[in-house]
């Protein structure tokens, strides 16, 4: 695949770092970019300002700004490896501390599976890693892929559609109109009074010292068909979008359109029949959620992702101090009690990631201006240039 991405850092070390490789020359990028991105991913505050209630406290220490330190000359890419880099405010207060070994594992986080694997002595050395602080290295990425996606008229955005059982009503509002309440909304939800319900809902699972988990929508706009490939099982877009989104710490479910709705009907009332509109080819639905045989059909793209509750809850789980090898309660952190509006945000930035990588994959070329009239020169879905056989073939002799 042309680009790649790796991040490294932990939660409370000096900084999370990002290198992207493989973006093309040409691409005005500067941190104002991706600062507006960092900030959603921490939840403080909505247009209005209101900041998100079910977060942790170290989201208000933090203000996450990108320092962007390669690949980048005089504000524009110059198609090298791109380094971003994101302090953590929060590491002057752990430097130079002794911390006392943590080895009570949480139920439901990386604690006890990463310590086994890594022979660690200190569960820290897990959770440090596996915490989902390093997401906002993915996010920084996620913009950069969203700033060169720009150039090309697509667009990805989110929503809250449940939180812990109560959900939310969009079947009969436009996409569009839904990114756009969502971004008017601290729960990111676009139904208004399903977003009080679900601001309530966290409300009391924070008095009731408990998590919560819940489900929301990535969408992408103004998509080319064929993107993605029928060809070979790693490069179906539709699986490269599920990895993605099942990469995301807590991410445990991820259905294309109305997959698991699909899956109860049948294929008369499933499938999107073909129409002609204007001698295009045309759909009057898109239950495929934008996807066909792994490639993009030139409609949205939808993926709806699923979010498990939080591990870390103040309310003790039973687990084993590994130290004293006997039953205890695990004990509490400092923890978000809900983070689903948070998650989309890193849902958009993962899809951003996989989008970015599938349109270089179809146009080739190493700058923006070599890619550019291969865009606009890419087949339309017309009848016309489809140049189809009228006589039978022997295809095997
Ligand atoms: C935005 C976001 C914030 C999260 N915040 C917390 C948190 O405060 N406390 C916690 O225990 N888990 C949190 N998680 C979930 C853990 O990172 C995750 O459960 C853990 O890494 C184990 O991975 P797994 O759930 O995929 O098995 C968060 C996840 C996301 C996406």
């Amino acid at each position: 695949m042309p680009i790649r991405f790796l991040t490294s850092g932990e939660s409370h070390g000096p900084a999370l770092t990002a290198i992207l490789e493989g973006m093309p020359a040409g691409l005005p990028l500067s941190p104002d970019d991706i600062n507006p991105d960092l900030a959603r991913r921490q939840g403080l505050g909505d247009r209005k300002g209101r900041p998100y209630i079910g977060a942790s406290p170290r989201m208000k220490l933090e203000r996450d700004t990108a320092a962007i330190l390669g690949g980048v000359m005089a504000g524009v890419t110059i198609g090298g490896p791109i380094a971003v880099q994101i302090q953590n405010l929060d590491h002057d207060t752990w430097k130079g501390k002794a911390i006392e070994p943590m080895t009570i594992p949480r139920p439901g986080h990386a604690d006890l599976t990463g310590a086994v694997k890594h022979g660690y002595n200190d569960l820290r050395l897990s959770l440090e890693r596996a915490s989902a602080r390093e997401t906002s290295a993915r996010v920084a990425v996620g913009a950069m892929c969203r700033k060169f996606l720009s150039q090309f008229g697509i667009r990805v955005g989110s929503y809250v559609i449940e939180i812990g059982g109560v959900s939310a009503s969009v079947d009969e509002m436009p996409l569009e109109d839904r990114i756009a309440r969502a971004f008017d909304s601290d729960m990111s939800c676009p139904d208004e009074s399903a977003s009080h319900a679900m601001r309530a809902r966290v409300e009391d699972i924070i008095r009731a010292k408990d998590t919560l988990g819940g489900v929301f929508e990535v969408v992408a706009l103004g998509l080319p068909p064929g993107l993605g490939s029928h060809v070979h099982w790693d490069r179906r877009l539709t699986g490269r979008l599920a990895q993605a989104m099942l990469s995301i710490p807590a991410m445990k479910g991820v259905e294309i359109g109305p997959a698991f709705d699909n899956a109860k009907k049948s294929g008369t009332q499933v499938h999107d029949e073909i129409v002609l509109h204007d001698g295009a080819l045309a759909r009057k639905t898109n239950r495929a959620g934008g996807l066909e045989g792994g490639i993009t059909t030139g409609g949205p793209i939808l993926l709806r992702v699923a979010m498990k509750p939080i591990s870390t809850t103040l309310t003790p789980l039973k687990s084993v101090d590994l130290a004293a090898g006997r039953e205890a309660a695990t004990q509490y952190e400092r923890s978000d009690f809900c983070a689903v509006p948070r998650a989309g945000v890193i849902g958009e930035a993962m899809t951003c990631f996989v989008l970015a990588d599938a349109l270089i994959e179809k146009l080739g070329g190493d700058s923006l201006a070599e890619m550019k009239p291969r865009f606009d020169s890419l087949r339309q879905s017309r009848l016309d240039d489809l140049p189809m056989l009228d006589e039978p073939t022997v295809f095997w002799e």
